[in-house]
């Protein structure tokens, strides 16, 4: 790469304490500081928020990103942080929506939303209208993974059309998350479906960050302008809440 590009990751679980991501402060200030050395500036927090598996409250998250921010910055790095979460699509998120009661990815409107295994298309297409019904931009988080995208990826291009934006994860895009991941992903990234890609990174021995080898290899295989729009100026743009 010529010039060092400035990423920003905006889907990650590096937050302590909160959810099966960073374990403790030791492992949370040395994920920051690879993902810095990866040439991250930008950082939203993500702590999921899933019924019945991981419900740490606004509180508990406000808390620890306070904690992150002060290791960030007692360590000196050149990180812009923002918090927010990945919302499972269940009964508490279906109870926050209608509340309002939602973190927002940054300063915009955009929400990063996952699925499960069982969600059918149908399904993620009623969400998909429900959120932006009630005046939310979804950002379908690890959009690689859902069955319904293999059964057909050009799927992929109704959920944009319904508003969605779309997140593939860095580990994918490497082949980290095996073969028909890493398939549908490249089948994506060819037909120009992918709005964002991010670390999903949960630790440091099995689900690090990878940011800098991702880009580096969207730019050998795509070109550095898809490599500055997937990895800089669109996660960028939805934290400062400029695209929407
Ligand atoms: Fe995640």
């Amino acid at each position: 790469m010529s010039s060092r590009l400035e990423l920003a990751d905006l889907h990650c679980h590096l937050m302590p304490y909160v959810d099966d991501g960073a374990y403790d402060e030791e492992e949370c200030l040395e994920l920051l500081k690879q993902e810095t050395e990866q040439g991250v500036r930008s950082i939203c927090l993500t702590p999921h928020l899933r019924a019945d598996m991981f419900e740490s409250s606004d509180e508990e998250v406000a808390l620890h990103f306070a904690m992150a921010q002060r290791l960030a910055e007692e360590a000196a790095l050149p990180l812009r942080l923002y918090c927010s979460r990945e919302y499972h699509f269940d009964r508490i998120f279906r109870s926050r929506l209608a509340k309002g009661e939602l973190s927002p990815l940054g300063e915009g409107k955009t929400l990063l939303v996952e699925f499960g295994g069982r969600h059918s298309g149908e399904e993620i297409m009623d969400a998909v209208a429900q959120v932006t019904r009630a005046g939310w931009k979804p950002l379908i988080a690890h959009v690689e993974r859902y069955l319904p995208l293999h059964q057909d990826w050009a799927f992929a291009h109704e959920l944009r059309e319904a508003g969605a934006g779309l997140q593939v994860n860095a580990g994918s895009v490497l082949g980290r998350e095996g073969l028909r991941q890493k398939l549908l992903t490249r089948r994506l990234l060819q037909n120009d479906l992918v709005d964002v890609i991010a670390s999903d990174a949960h630790d440091l021995r099995i689900r690090r960050p990878e940011m800098e080898l991702c880009a580096r290899h969207i730019e050998k295989k795509y070109g550095r302008g898809l490599a500055r729009r997937l990895l800089c100026d669109n996660p960028l743009a939805i934290l400062q809440g400029s695209k929407e």
